[in-house]
């Protein structure tokens, strides 16, 4: 997929602390859209209104992941940053096109279930969730959206939204594609399992070395002896490979194979690799934080550039149904 002057858009939830695999997955790609394409990126704290209902976590997770994504290099100045509650007009497009939403449609995702089977409460605003996300992309002309696997049933429903209106009222909005990129799409938690907020298993990047550390030496490795050769299929193994090139990742493999290494010693490495790793970012941030007016200057511009495509957006829609 060529993806040279296209518009890229992609959402992040404020719900937790960012961790090895929203960055590996998700940030670090961002970042490669931004100087040959045109990158939106926004937190999306009306989608953890369907899981947090405590004030002072929603917004600060929110301000937290703000900073953070501009910490981590999606630049301001290239791209176009905001805050989803910042840029109304996308709920207001939501509501319309909930009209082109079948209820068969959001009975599908997979998303509600696996929320509904983890216990949250069957509420309207996780049922029409793809609705909101149908308008965040949509109101953008979004034309790329990266986004892990879990995601694709949402881009797919975006595109079958888009097409019910487009069929009622002309080429109005834009199909998006998802763009998946299997490589790191799947980061392993210290469990082995998916590393996920929700699972406990995860490598924070903004938090205290003492809990980073803590977390590193919590990966599970196998009782294999000092003697014996190691299993390179194992989390510890692909978490370090994150941080390397292809020379390096075939020389952690030859130490692995090679008897007398200790899984102590790797994952001490790996902790001062993940330090050092962030260790530019983490002094931005810190940087960043010394200024509250520079943030909320940057809250505005992110609102006003993200607002004005949206108001264009939402106009050429009500024109089309009649609304205007
Ligand atoms: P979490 O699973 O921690 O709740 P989110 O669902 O908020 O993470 O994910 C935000 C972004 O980070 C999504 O694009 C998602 O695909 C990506 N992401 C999250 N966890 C991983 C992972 N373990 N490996 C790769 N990408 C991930
Ligand atoms: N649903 C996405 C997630 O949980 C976040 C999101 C909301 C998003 N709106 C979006 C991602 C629009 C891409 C495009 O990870």
């Amino acid at each position: 997929m060529d993806l040279k002057n296209k518009r890229v858009l992609s959402g992040i939830q404020p719900s937790g602390l960012l961790h090895l695999g929203n960055y590996f997955g998700m940030i670090e790609k961002m970042k490669d859209f931004q100087d040959n394409s045109e990158l939106f990126c926004f937190v999306a704290n009306y989608h953890s209104l369907t899981t947090i209902n405590d004030k002072d976590s929603l917004r600060d997770f929110t301000d937290d992941l703000f900073i953070n994504l501009i910490s981590l290099g999606i630049d301001p100045n290239k791209s176009t940053i905001w805050i989803q509650s910042d840029v109304p007009e996308v709920t207001e497009l939501s509501w319309i096109l909930s009209n082109f939403s079948s209820v068969g449609l959001m009975q599908r995702s997979t998303a509600y279930k696996d929320k509904i089977s983890k216990g949250f409460k069957p509420m309207m605003g996780l049922f029409s969730y793809p609705i909101l996300m149908a308008a965040d992309i949509l109101s953008f002309n979004a034309e790329i959206i990266p986004v892990g696997e879990d995601q694709k049933q949402h881009i797919e429903m975006t595109r079958d939204i888009a097409l019910k209106f487009n069929n009622a009222f002309g080429e109005v909005l834009t199909l998006p594609e998802p763009l998946i990129d299997k490589k790191k799409s799947l980061v392993p938690g210290t469990d082995n399992q998916k590393m996920s907020k929700s699972y406990n298993n995860i490598i924070s990047i903004f938090d205290k070395e003492e809990i980073i550390k803590e977390q590193v030496y919590n990966i599970v490795t196998d009782s294999a002896g000092l003697n014996e050769k190691k299993n390179i299929n194992s989390p510890l193994f692909k978490i370090y490979s994150l941080f390397l090139n292809g020379d390096e990742i075939n020389e952690l493999k030859n130490r692995y194979e090679t008897p007398g290494l200790k899984y102590m010693e790797v994952k001490q490495e790996l902790y001062e690799i993940i330090l050092e790793y962030f260790s530019e970012f983490r002094k931005i941030k810190t940087d960043l934080l010394s200024k509250p007016d520079d943030i909320e200057d940057l809250k505005k511009i992110g609102k006003n550039r993200a607002q004005e495509i949206a108001r264009e957006v939402l106009d050429k829609v009500k024109f089309a149904t009649g609304l205007i």
